[in-house]
């Protein structure tokens, strides 16, 4: 598209502000404005403009839970089933890497983190034994797409490769690249990072199956038979990956997906929880519970929304991909986003002055007909680094790992 085109086509939106420095641009920064301009996805402008009437949630209610006794009890059963799917090249792993991790405070990707305490021992090396446990139990290499952003796709993919992926076969190693959104301010006017270049963020972890397609690695899960996608998040160092019990119970379950979760310590931590949501899988997330969601609870006194997601999911491809093309909701978060003004110069807020657009991963889960809802055990399985300190954060995270005899 040309100027003139671009410029209607802002001009019809009201973001016409978008091309204000173009005439004190020089003739390359000019074209690379209007690359820019051409590549963005203006439809988050319209879930903006009607955001409000579609949060209005569904009927909530419970969700059994597979609980961990009953897990145990059939746990050979499981496992035999399980192993047997990854024998025959049935499932693979996603990890979910292209978030930008800034409550952590780390400057690079967050897999590149070093968790450590005699020896360096990266978020993603970690990440990588755990997986290895199930290749070495299983006895054949399994499938691992890592999802990155523009943001950090180069730094994750040489942090790997100079690592050589912490010994895992590389040939099974497939990244992609997550898409980007722009961030508004609190006018819904798309702010500029640059003179040349409108802000742009990863658009959440939703849209990790889209993604795939857009990179032809579903080509390639079709080639390969893989029937089990097991996505994950990069910051949770003690989890397990395409666990053979956890993708055993959800294949003889018959259920579309899995979801692992633990207790949560208390009504207010701050993870989602699994419920029902019209009679079909959903998430609640922490900052969208009532107090009375919070505490709701069953006559001998048990809560009724107690399980909270880690964030290790498990999706029968043939059921994700049917409707991974139906229209998910856009969420918005309230964030500091440090742009350019109208004079040109930089700002960097202390406090939240736009918003950025996010599709969730439960989302999709959300249009699937049922859930293995799976309990771990939270010491076992549920070790996150988030914050830089404090809860979640890596001394929490080394404490956990230390206890379960892992060497750091
Ligand atoms: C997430 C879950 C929450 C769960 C908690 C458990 C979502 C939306 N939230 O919260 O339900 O209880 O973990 O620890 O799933 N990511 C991308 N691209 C993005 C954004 C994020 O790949 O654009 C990845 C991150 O790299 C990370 C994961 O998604 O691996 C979680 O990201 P984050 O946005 O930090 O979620 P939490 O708030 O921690």
């Amino acid at each position: 598209m040309n100027y003139a085109e671009i410029n209607a086509q802002l001009k019809a939106l009201r973001q016409e502000h978008l091309l204000r420095f173009y005439d004190t641009l020089s003739e390359d920064e000019q074209s690379a404005l209007l690359r820019n301009l051409e590549k963005m996805d203006l439809n988050y402008l319209r879930a903006f403009a009607e955001r409000g009437k579609e949060v209005q949630r569904g009927r909530i209610e419970p969700i059994p839970v597979l609980r961990i006794p009953e897990i145990e009890e059939k746990k050979d059963l499981f496992a035999e089933e399980g192993l047997k799917l990854i024998r025959e090249g049935k499932a693979a792993a996603v990890l979910l890497a292209g978030g930008m991790g800034s409550r952590l405070g780390h400057d690079g990707p967050k897999g590149t983190f070093d968790i450590g305490v005699t020896r360096p021992v990266y978020i993603f090396q970690r990440l990588i034994e755990n997986l290895q446990e199930t290749v070495r139990e299983a006895g054949r290499p399994v499938h691992l797409f890592i999802m990155t952003s523009e943001a950090n796709d180069a730094e994750t993919r040489s942090f790997l490769h100079s690592h050589e992926f912490f010994g895992y076969n590389p040939s099974y190693v497939h990244f992609f690249t997550q898409a980007m959104a722009p961030a508004v301010d609190e006018d819904g006017k798309i702010l500029m990072e640059t003179k040349t270049a409108p802000v742009s963020a990863p658009n959440g972890n939703g849209g990790w199956l889209l993604s795939m397609e857009s990179a032809a690695l579903l080509d390639l899960v079709k080639k390969e038979g893989i029937e089990w996608l097991n996505v994950f998040s990069v910051d949770n160092v003690l989890q397990r990956i395409c666990d053979p019990v956890f993708i055993g119970a959800t294949a003889l379950s018959g259920f579309a997906s899995g979801s692992k979760v633990v207790q949560k310590t208390d009504p207010g931590e701050r993870v989602g929880v699994m419920c029902r949501e019209d009679g079909r899988p959903a998430v609640v997330e922490y900052y969208e519970m009532t107090d009375s969601m919070r505490t709701a609870a069953d006559k001998d006194g048990h809560y009724l929304y107690y399980y909270g997601v880690i964030l290790n999911y498990l999706f029968r491809v043939s059921d994700a991909v049917a409707v991974m093309h139906e229209k998910m909701p856009v969420h918005f978060a309230h964030k500091k986003i440090p742009c350019i003004d109208e004079q040109g110069r930089a700002v960097v807020p202390s406090e939240p002055n736009g918003w950025k657009f996010e599709y969730f991963i439960f989302d999709l889960l959300h249009e699937l007909d049922g859930c293995l809802v799976y309990e771990v055990d939270r010491a076992k399985e549920f070790a996150p680094v988030k914050n830089r300190s404090g809860a979640d954060s890596p001394e929490s995270a080394r404490e956990l790992l230390l206890a379960q005899g892992i060497r750091l």
